[in-house]
């Protein structure tokens, strides 16, 4: 080898060696100039990318914006809010869901935090004579003014509300029916059907039909009345209830996207696999109000059991139609749902939970006067839900013509839900609306389900509370002059004279 050549292969030894003898010395320092390399290729590709105008310009500092706005919502609960800010549901009453799921003390101190004389602020007038100790709260009978009923219902005064397997995951279906169980209240199946989590651990049901028949459809999505019937058998299945819509989503079919079905899944509900599946806006099987009870009837005809319908109040004609079917052809739901535009949901369109339907109190006061003036109000029980997280909301709920209520987000908070805000993204963190393995691990049926019965119980405790307060011993003596709703400052009005009672009652 020549000098030169030589000089040429300690350089190239020089050059090759020296960066792995730096790296080999300076391990910190390499972990820094490789995130710094990262985070430079990032930029770089924000920076090429033409999709992102705010990512274009800024491309370090957008990075940091959707790192911190997808953090915030869990995060603002902790550090910033107060406990009345944060929506859909208060830190207040987030608070005492979780001090009742554990069966902690969940009294306040030093008085409300809330402005007591802001319009809209709903009250309860308590008697000069309330009872000196507060009742068990009964149950509702449902389902014996159906000829075709073999089974009536006995419901609790509140129940979960309908929410599938599909927008929750199993162990959270788990949890919720144990809770059930253990608490002697029903569990709605949502619209996804009745699932094997619904079942193992013996929770009343209640099976939701919604308009794609999920569990009891042909393969054209059409009604499949054999496999309807013989599901509707089980033991399990206290009631029916065919879903027209929901508060979140009104008026909002859905798609069922090929991706999210699983062979599970597909057994579940009655679905092939490997085609999306769509859930129609409205049930196809009828046209008009006659249609939707000889439907209700057909179902009652196969179920023997209690039979409700479940909706959003839009157009308040409809209240009209379908109550004036009742009377002329002679068959009814026995029970219906009404849900508020509050209701809560997995996902829905921003213009569909914000511009759409009538708030609970409203509908069901609009629903208890139509029954009233049809006479129709001993034969069909009112169920509401919206918002009903807490004893004294149920009775408001109650005294302003419910029958009983449900919910759904007051239990996934009771079984540990946060409040993050990501029920549309399977990245729930706290196992709930996910079917993430890793995310689910951390919800246990087995300590999450009595949660959700001590929550029931709560509620149900500190409804029988209010009710003595205001001088009665069952749920029925409540009514709207109950209710007291501020309508400006300083200015409080009775429910009974804000939305009176009907002039006109049929008899029954
Ligand atoms: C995650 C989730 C899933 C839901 N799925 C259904 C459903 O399948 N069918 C239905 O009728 N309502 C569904 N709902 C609406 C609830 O049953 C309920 O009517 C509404 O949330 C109001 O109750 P809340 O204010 O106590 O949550 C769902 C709600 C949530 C939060």
């Amino acid at each position: 080898m020549s000098p030169n050549e030589e000089t040429l292969l300690n350089t190239l030894i020089e050059v090759i060696f020296t960066p792995i003898f730096w790296v080999v010395e300076h391990p910190g320092g390499t972990l820094f100039l490789l995130l710094v390399f990262i985070f430079l290729a990032m930029a770089l590709r924000d920076f090429l990318q033409s999709k992102n105008s705010i990512k274009r310009n800024f491309p370090l500092m957008a990075m940091g914006r959707h790192a911190l706005s997808s953090v915030g919502p869990p995060l603002r609960q902790y550090l910033i809010s107060n406990d009345r800010e944060e929506r859909p549901v208060p830190r207040y009453v987030r608070k005492w869901i979780e001090a009742s799921a554990l069966n902690e003390d969940a009294t306040v101190p030093f008085g409300t935090q809330l402005d007591l004389d802001s319009p809209g602020t709903i009250l309860m007038a308590h008697s000069s004579y309330p009872k000196l100790k507060h009742e068990e709260p009964g149950r509702t009978h449902v389902g014996e003014h159906n000829p075709h009923c073999e089974h009536p219902y006995d419901a609790a005064l509140f129940n979960t509300s309908a929410m599938s397997f599909g927008s929750l995951g199993k162990r959270a279906i788990l949890s919720l029916n144990r809770g059930a169980k253990e608490g002697g209240y029903y569990h709605n199946t949502g619209e996804g059907g009745i699932s094997p989590y619904h079942r193992e651990p013996g929770g009343d049901l209640v099976w939701q039909l919604g308009t794609a028949k999920f569990g009891a459809r042909n393969a054209d999505g059409s009604f499949d009345e054999e496999t309807f019937a013989k599901k509707a058998a089980l033991a399990q299945v206290r009631m029916i209830e065919i879903k027209l819509s929901q508060g979140a989503k009104p008026g909002k079919g859905g798609i069922l996207p090929k991706e999210k079905i699983t062979p599970e899944i597909a057994k579940i509900r009655n679905v092939e696999q490997g085609r999306d599946v769509i859930s129609p806006p409205r049930h196809s099987e009828w046209e008009d109000a006659e249609g939707l009870l000889r439907f209700v009837e057909r179902v009652q005809k196969l179920s023997r059991k209690p039979v409700g319908i479940k909706y959003c109040l839009g157009d308040p004609r409809f209240l009209d139609q379908i109550f004036q079917a009742i009377v002329d052809v002679g068959v009814g739901p026995d029970y219906i749902a009404v849900d508020g535009a509050e209701g809560g949901t997995g996902a829905a369109p921003l213009a569909h939970t914000n511009i759409l339907g009538y708030p609970m109190l409203d509908a069901v006061m609009m629903t208890e006067n139509k029954l009233l003036e049809y006479g129709l109000r001993e034969r069909i029980k009112i169920a509401a839900s919206g918002k009903v997280f807490t004893g004294g909301a149920l009775a408001i709920a109650l005294a302003a013509g419910a029958d009983w209520a449900c919910s759904a987000r007051g239990f996934m908070l009771s079984i540990g839900c946060i409040q993050a805000l990501h029920c549309n993204t399977n990245f729930c963190p706290s196992g709930i609306a996910t079917h993430s393995s890793w995310l689910q691990r951390g919800l246990v049926p087995r300590v999450q389900g009595p949660r959700a019965s001590n929550y029931q119980h709560a509620v149900l405790k500190e409804f029988a509370m209010v009710l003595a307060s205001c001088g009665y011993d069952s749920a029925d003596q409540l009514s709207r002059a109950d209710i007291l709703k501020v309508v400006d400052f300083h200015k409080i009005q009775r429910m009974d004279e804000l939305v009176p009672y009907p002039d006109r009652v049929a008899s029954p």
